[in-house]
This record gives C-alpha cells, structure tokens and sequence, in this order.
C-alpha cells in the first residue's frame, strides 16, 4: 500500500494536481490549519470520510461520535486519511412531524458531501429508522466505495422480570392506560424501561431491520448489524470497518459492485426470515432507483411471501436485541436459509470482498429458540403481500403478524375462498382519529375496517406512521384489541398491528383512498391479492368529479421550506419515495 505506484485517487484532482498549482493550494492550505501535514494530503493515500449521523439531537445514532474514534484508528492502521464530517441528524421519535421527511434531506445533503468533498470512500454510520437508508441512497447515487457501520441495538429492556422491547412496548403501555391498569407514572416508567442503553431500538422495528438488510445487501462487515452498541465487539468492528474501507477503495469496489439485483432479491428474503419492518420495501426499492436496478413492491411478494419467520424478536415474537446476537445474527439467518436453498443468490459479492454465501454457510446459532430452523418456524410463509384494487395500486401487508385465526380464516386455507368484508370508517389523518376515534355515532364494531388517510408523502410531508390505529376505548374493553387498519401511511415497525399500508398512489394524489366514505362496504381477499371498495364504478366516477371540482383532496399547507419543495417531486410509496429528478442522476463520482 506503500510503493507509491498506486493509481492516482480521486482526491488527488483537489490535493496533487500539477496541471492546477493554484487551485491545489488553494484546496490544501485550509486543510492544513488544524495540523495536517501537505506531505499527508498528497502522499498519494485515500481519504476517508466518516459521514457521522450521530449528535445529541440523534440518541440513537449518538454512539457513533464514540465509535468513530476506533473507525479513524483502523483508517490510518490501513494506511488512510480520514475526514469526519456531519450529515444532517435523523432521530425517528423526535422530529417533527415525521423522521421520514428529513430521509431524502439527507440524502441529498450527503449526496452533495460526497460528490463535491476529495473523498476517495466513506464509512456510513447507520442506525436509527431513516439514517440508513438516506446513507445508502447517497452512497448508490455517487457510487464510490462505501461501507456501512451500524451504531447497533441498545441492550435488552427489561420490567418486572420480563423483556421490554423499544416501540412495542409504547403500543402495549397504552392499551394498559387506556384499560385504567397503569397511571400515567407507571406509563412512563414501563416505556422508559424499554431504552436501557445507547443504541437503537432494540425490537424487530425499522433500526433492526434496515441495519439487517444493510448487511444482507452486502454493504456491512458479516455479522456486525446484531451487535449491541454497548459491547466491546461494536468498537472492534468499527476498527475493522475503519480498516476494510482503505482496501476497498483500492479494490474500486463500489455499492454498484455490491448492490445488484441478487442482492436486493437477497435481501428481500432476509427481510421475510427476519420479520423486518413494512418501511423496508419503501427504502429498499429507493436505493434500487439510485442505483438503476429495477425493484418493485411486486418483487416482494414474489421473491418473499413464501420465506417462513424465523427470528423470534419482537414485535412478530418474544426477544429482542441482545439474544438476536447471541443466537449469530444475520448470518445465522443466512445460514439457515442457505442450508434450505432459499438465499437465492449465496454468490452475490459483500463489502468484505467475499460473497454472502463464503461469509455465512459455516455459521451456526447456538440460540435455537431465537433463531428458528426451517423445521420449526416461528410462521410458515411470512413475507408481504402486495394487494392491489380500486383502492390503490399498492398497498402492503405485512403477514407474520397477523393471527393465527385470521390466518387460518383468510390466508391458509386454499379452497376456501372467503375473504373479509368491512364497514370502513374513515379518518382524516391521526388528529380525526383522535378526536373521532370514541364517538359513539360512528357505532364501530368488530365488523368495521378503519380507514386513514391524507397521510402518505404529499399528504402528511414525508407519511405519517399512523396506520396501527387502535379500536375504540369500549371495543377494548370487551377484548377486542385489533381491527383491520388500511391506509396511505406507514407504520412503525415496532407495531405487531395487520394494516394494509403505505398505500399508492395516497389520497392526497387521487389515489381511490380519496374517495371512500364512512359507512362504504370493504371487501378484501388475501389469497387474490384484491383490495375493493363495494362502491359502483358510476358512484367512484361522480365522488371523484365532485372532490376535482373542489379544489382535489385538501391538505395542511407546508410548514417548512423543504415540505414544499418535497412535496413538489416526490414519488409515491411504492417507488421509493424518492426525489423524482433525483433519480436520473446515477454514478456521478464517476461520470
Ligand atoms: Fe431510533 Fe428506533 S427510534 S432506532
Ligand atoms: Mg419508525
């Protein structure tokens, strides 16, 4: 790494450029105020970037300003210069009003880093819900090498002796509160008990899953998303990471090397086995987009639906973080796989230069009640279904929460066709749910669907985890704590609730959410993959001439800049979400 006779990198057109001697002085002199050496900048060796997404505004993230400590020391063992800079933080439970908005303002903040900084390859620091798919969408849009550093899940929750998971614990605690059972001190309490340490969420949610799928897609060290952030394994593979981006960008091995389309159709399956998150089809088929490859809500049905359950994490089952761990992490999810010929793609390449297949085939879990076999399954045929009507276009359901009598009833059994039929109530975003939600007129019972909407990307700016709605105070009661839940939101991946969600095009697109009305008949068959409303083509006609004729379906007006912006090229659910001009721009550190 030393000989000198390496190809010029990418930062020497700012650091070493013969042709431009006052340029480089002027692209050096300011690097060399706070004591780096000229002799450094133009020794001919990478520049790293660590693009930090942790700050005390992002607790989740935040370990990473630690962590990045030991990333640096394995830069510069590798023989690398690094350059740590921040990336606009991303805290999924304190932005207001979504996480999801910022997803795409990062990612074109870190786009613009990394195109117009000399950074010959960069560590992304993952984590929380959206940090990892904003990094890896800048990563795949400019292309040079990258690999990504999870900050990984907190330690275990634990209350009165028994496990409390990040997110799940918040939808339980509220059905308790509601029901009287706890006041709102042991409310509090009960929920806190669920963050014990620095690190994400530590149930199945969105954190867990995109960080599982990160490295599924083969942009993590084997065997890094799992570990805890406290551990003393998380600084070590931060010194790995530091030390395989140095190589890599030797190696020219770029995210277009390392996520193609096997590596998607991997990590979908993954997902399937994992329990991920109903947000990981919205940022995966965005990365795809950035990268050019063609990924579709399709796709995971397709490639996924079949894959059974079997991680035994919360909310889909009973563990959380530290125990998904012990029991081998994803690559023991892979392994399993592998071991049943379900990974379709063992040979797609990984960030550590070998394929997924060489990394995990050896592993094994030593946790066999957390990470279940393929002869003992935590659900048989676990992935989403992408269902499709006069609805909506798209909308997915996510099937290894779903009950066993409701699966039983609707899904199994393949020469019944029975499929459920509703009364919809409709709710125009969470504060008319709120506010609507124990209304006696409404008369909702057991036989009601409950609509939301005005929530989806131009709709609620960004999309609104809103989906999961709970029954009325008074169904609880009575034990019943679920009813079916369709929508043009998401839904946090940490709620174990069926909804049928992020539906595309939204309402606030004239999607045929726009036009259902309370007291409308529903009529939805899992097994045909159809999403109805009851309602004559005639009527649907008519309601949609009325809503254009009053101005389109009314939303709040943006309150921000960047909502407006946002809301004016954004792409739906289905396709990502993302930027739409964006995507056009593909490989721009190297075109
Ligand atoms: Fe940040 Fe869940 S809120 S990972
Ligand atoms: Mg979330």
């Amino acid at each position: 790494m030393t000989d000198g006779k390496r190809r010029p990198l990418r930062s020497s057109a700012w650091f070493d450029n013969p042709a431009d001697p006052g340029m480089t002085a002027l692209y050096i002199e300011r690097y060399l105020n706070f004591g780096i050496t000229r002799a450094e900048l133009q020794s001919g060796k990478p520049i790293i970037g660590i693009a930090q997404t942790g700050s005390d505004l992002s607790p989740c993230n935040r370990h990473h300003l630690e962590l990045a400590k030991r990333v640096r020391e394995g830069i510069v063992a590798a023989g690398g210069i690094c350059f740590e800079f921040p990336v606009h933080p991303i805290q999924e439970t304190g932005k207001r009003p979504t996480a999801t908005l910022d997803r795409n303002l990062a990612y074109l903040g870190l786009v613009e880093l990394l195109y117009g900084y000399p950074l010959d390859g960069v560590v992304l620091t993952i984590g929380c819900d959206k940090t990892t798919p904003a990094c890896l969408m800048a990563a795949a849009t400019v292309n040079i090498p990258a690999i990504a550093l999870s900050v990984g899940p907190m330690l275990n929750g634990w209350h009165k002796g028994e496990r409390t998971g990040s997110g799940t614990i918040v939808w339980k605690a509220r059905q308790q509160l509601a029901a009287g059972e706890i006041d709102y001190d042991g409310f509090m309490d009960l929920v806190a008990s669920s963050a014990p340490s620095v690190g994400y969420c530590n149930t199945m949610g969105t954190a867990t899953t995109m960080n599982s799928l990160a490295e599924a897609l083969g942009m993590q060290l084997p065997g890094s998303a799992a570990i805890p952030a406290p551990y003393r394994e998380r600084g070590q593979i931060a010194y790995e990471t530091g030390r395989r981006i140095v190589d890599m960008v030797w190696e020219d091995l770029k995210p277009s090397d390392i996520m193609t389309r096997k590596a998607f159709e991997n990590a979908i399956v993954v997902n399937s086995a994992i329990g991920g998150s109903t947000n990981a089809p919205i940022h995966l088929n965005a990365i795809a987009a950035h990268l050019g490859v063609p990924l579709a809500n399709d796709d995971w049905q397709a490639i996924g639906y079949d894959v059974p359950l079997l991680v035994n994490l919360q909310p889909a089952g009973a563990y959380l973080g530290e125990d998904y761990h012990h029991a081998g992490g994803v690559p023991a999810v892979v392994a399993e796989l592998m071991r049943n010929g379900k990974l379709p793609h063992p040979d797609a390449l990984t960030a550590n230069g070998r394929s997924i297949g060489e990394n995990c085939a050896h592993v094994t879990t030593d946790l066999p009640d957390v990470i279940r076999s393929f002869d003992r399954p935590m659900k048989e045929k676990a992935g989403f279904i992408n269902l499709k009507g006069n609805l909506f276009d798209s909308a997915i359901m996510k099937t290894s929460v779903i009950s066993k009598e409701f699966r039983d009833r609707y899904l199994s059994n393949p020469d019944d066709p029975e499929a459920f039929e509703g009364r919809a109530i409709v709710f125009e975003g969470p504060e008319d749910y709120h506010h609507r939600i124990d209304d006696p007129a409404l008369e909702i019972d057991e036989h009601c669907m409950l609509f939301i909407r005005g929530t989806g990307p131009i709709g609620y700016p960004g999309g609104a985890e809103v989906v999961n709605m709970q029954p009325p105070a008074a169904l609880i009661k009575r034990g019943i704590t679920a009813l079916p839940c369709i929508g043009d939101g998401r839904q946090s991946g940490t709620s174990g609730s069926p909804s049928i969600l992020n539906a595309a095009p939204e309402a606030a697109a004239m999607g045929g959410l726009a036009l259902i009305q309370t007291g409308d008949r529903v009529r939805i068959d899992l097994r045909k993959g159809t999403a109805n409303m009851l309602v004559s083509d005639e009527e649907l006609a008519r309601r949609k001439a009325d809503l254009l004729a009053r101005g389109g379906f009314p939303y709040a007006p943006s309150q921000t800049p960047w909502q407006e912006i946002q809301r004016s090229m954004i792409a739906q659910f289905d396709a990502g979400m993302v930027l739409k001009p964006a995507v056009a721009y593909q490989d721009v550190a190297n075109s």
